[in-house]
């Protein structure tokens, strides 16, 4: 157990290349305990491969450089037999689509119930009972009735609270959520959050929630890393980078998401695209699509710094554009 003063995660240089590709090019990021953080980026920004690395799964070729320290220990590089203890208890995560998550031939009450007879050897009966008290916990009802189903009788939210169950299953310390409502509807969307929420307040667990979408990790979260390029552009207290952006991308950002600006007609789509991941970057990732690049912004590559107090950005002209 770490103390409550010292991160359950930090992450310091992580690079995640496959071949050429240079998914992560370097990510800085801490979750305190019982924190919850929002990690958001556009699509292909690297941030479920971001997710992966800190399990542990990203498989060859791909290639993982820097350090996740869980509970003061560096997870890179470790066996597979020490990550497979850390997954459950340790950390567990919620992944993108619930469809490739669950296995289509066992009902789901097997599902749930092998975690708890594998990993705490229980058995099957004691297992049952609470396989039957998680699935109520997020949200099934007749879930005694439901334990018998297999995931296609069950719609997507509600196989999306099914994975949340049995991530929660071994009690982790830290729950990593990489989009898991982006697939479904508006409504559905607002009950996972609701739940990932009430979890939270029970458990005491910290959240690291993956998204693309600013007002829903506003849902969630207190703390918010921005990522653009497979690298963090900006890192603070989500508020205060709502009320104050200090990157030029997380501006464009809050102009760019409905959810996050008053009326639509204020809505400004990103021009342009992000670099290509095979080619290496001089100066600026963001620079053909700021509006305020400079020659120096092409020339020198900014470093992520502080630029407030518990702020960080990594552009040259920070404090200027937080007080535009
Ligand atoms: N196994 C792999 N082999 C090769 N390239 C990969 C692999 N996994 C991911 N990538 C590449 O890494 C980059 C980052 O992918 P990632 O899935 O992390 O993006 P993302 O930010 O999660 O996007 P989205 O919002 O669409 O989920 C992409 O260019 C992707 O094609
Ligand atoms: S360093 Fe320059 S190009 Fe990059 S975000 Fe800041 S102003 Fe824009
Ligand atoms: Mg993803």
């Amino acid at each position: 157990m770490t103390a409550p003063s010292q991160p359950l995660l930090e992450i310091a240089g992580l690079k995640v290349q496959f071949g050429q590709t240079k998914a992560v090019r370097g990510i800085d990021l801490s979750v305190m305990p019982g924190e919850a953080v929002a990690v958001l980026g556009e699509s292909g920004s690297g941030k479920s491969v971001t997710g992966k690395a800190i399990m542990g799964l990203i498989n060859r070729p791909g290639r993982v450089e820097g350090t996740v320290a869980f509970e003061g220990r560096n997870l890179v590089g470790r066996s597979e037999r020490d990550l497979a203890a850390i997954r459950g208890p340790g950390i567990a995560m919620v992944f993108q689509d619930s469809l490739d998550a669950l296995n289509p031939v066992y009902s789901v009450g097997n599902q749930i119930m092998e975690i708890l007879t594998v990993r705490l050897g229980w058995d099957r009966g004691r297992a049952r009972e609470e396989a039957i008290r998680l699935m109520e916990q997020v949200g099934i009802k007749e879930a005694e009735t439901r334990l018998g189903d297999y995931p296609h009788q069950f719609s997507g939210g509600m196989r999306q609270r099914i994975c949340i169950a049995m991530a929660i299953a071994l009690k982790p310390r830290l729950l990593i959520a990489d989009e898991p409502t982006t697939a479904l509807d508006v409504t559905v969307q607002a009950g996972i959050l609701r739940l990932i929420n009430a979890l939270r307040q029970e458990s005491g667990m910290a959240l690291l929630f993956v998204t693309h979408d600013l007002a829903v990790a506003r849902q969630v979260a207190t703390s918010l890393v921005v990522m653009y390029a497979g690298r963090v552009v900006e890192r603070g207290k989500i508020d205060e980078i709502f009320a104050r952006p200090s990157h030029p991308y997380t501006r464009a950002l809050l102009a760019s998401n409905p959810g996050a600006v008053a009326h639509w007609s204020q809505l400004q789509p990103i021009a342009g695209n992000p670099p290509d991941k095979a080619t290496k970057v001089t100066g600026c990732a963001f620079a053909p699509r700021c509006p305020r690049a400079e020659p120096r912004c092409r020339a020198e590559a900014p470093e992520l710094r502080d630029v407030m107090p518990g702020r960080q950005s990594r552009c040259h002209f920070a404090e200027e554009v937080a007080h535009v």
